[in-house]
């Protein structure tokens, strides 16, 4: 077991970038997954010319902590760490600032996807699935989690706001599309836990982290297992 982890809640997965590449190698959940690459900096000038938004994150990280912004417009480099931006005329000049505010530690880059909102703040919602005595998994909650206003990180412990999954869906999209939405992601966390289990036997307690794009797209943002 991972860090020698085990209890009841099952087993202990912290690597995103472990748990993303299990989800990758799966036709019908890869394009729900956003283009994720290793930090580099030849990673993350290329990504940002392909995609102009990207995110940064710790590869072990959680809470939204060291998650960082990274956006390229018309020459100009912007990153957003916490609530502040900083903006440089030139990809050195981002990139040497940047490693000031990063630890050594491991990062990935995933594709920027850009979130519905509510009143300008960003959406995102977890699914959680656990796995019952019976053996049998069981979804336990759809919830929607609002940013703190002037955030991109919906985390709660970062100030974001739950609701209920239905009335984030209802109120950054329409009515109409809460049972479709609320549907896609049941199918995802199905199909993707049997993919994720089949990789790691013992996990028990999953947190699937989904976005959805203004285009009404879900996305995968992370699989946590050892979700609140
Ligand atoms: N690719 C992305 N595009 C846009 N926002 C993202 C992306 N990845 C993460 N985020 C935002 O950052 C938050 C934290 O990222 P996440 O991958 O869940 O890491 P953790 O919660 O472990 O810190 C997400 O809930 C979401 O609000
Ligand atoms: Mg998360």
């Amino acid at each position: 077991m991972e860090n020698g982890l085990a209890n009841i809640q099952g087993r202990q997965l912290a690597s995103k970038w472990a748990k993303t590449a299990a989800l990758l190698s799966h036709g019908r959940i890869a394009p729900h997954i956003p283009p994720t690459r290793m930090f580099t900096k030849a990673n993350l000038n290329n990504m940002l010319q392909v995609h102009g938004m990207v995110v940064i994150k710790p590869v072990r990280g959680a809470g939204g902590h060291g998650v960082i912004k990274v956006s390229k417009a018309a020459g100009v480099y912007k990153y957003t760490y916490y609530s502040r931006t900083s903006s440089f005329g030139t990809f050195d000049g981002m990139y040497k600032s940047l490693l000031a505010n990063k630890k050594a530690r491991p990062y990935l880059i995933q594709k920027g996807i850009q979130l519905a909102t509510i009143g300008g703040r960003p959406i995102d919602y977890r699914v959680k699935y656990v796995k019952q005595p019976t053996g049998e998994w069981r979804i336990t909650a759809i919830v929607g989690r609002l940013a703190k206003p002037g955030l991109f990180v919906t985390n709660i412990c970062r100030g974001g706001t739950l609701l209920s999954g239905s009335e984030g869906i209802r109120r950054s999209f329409s009515s109409g599309a809460v049972v479709s939405k609320k549907r896609e992601m049941r199918l995802l966390t199905k199909l993707s836990t049997a993919v994720l289990e089949g990789r790691f036997p013992g996990i028990g307690q999953l947190g699937f982290d989904y976005g959805i794009d203004r285009r009404g797209k879900i996305w995968i943002f992370e699989v946590n297992t050892r979700p609140q």
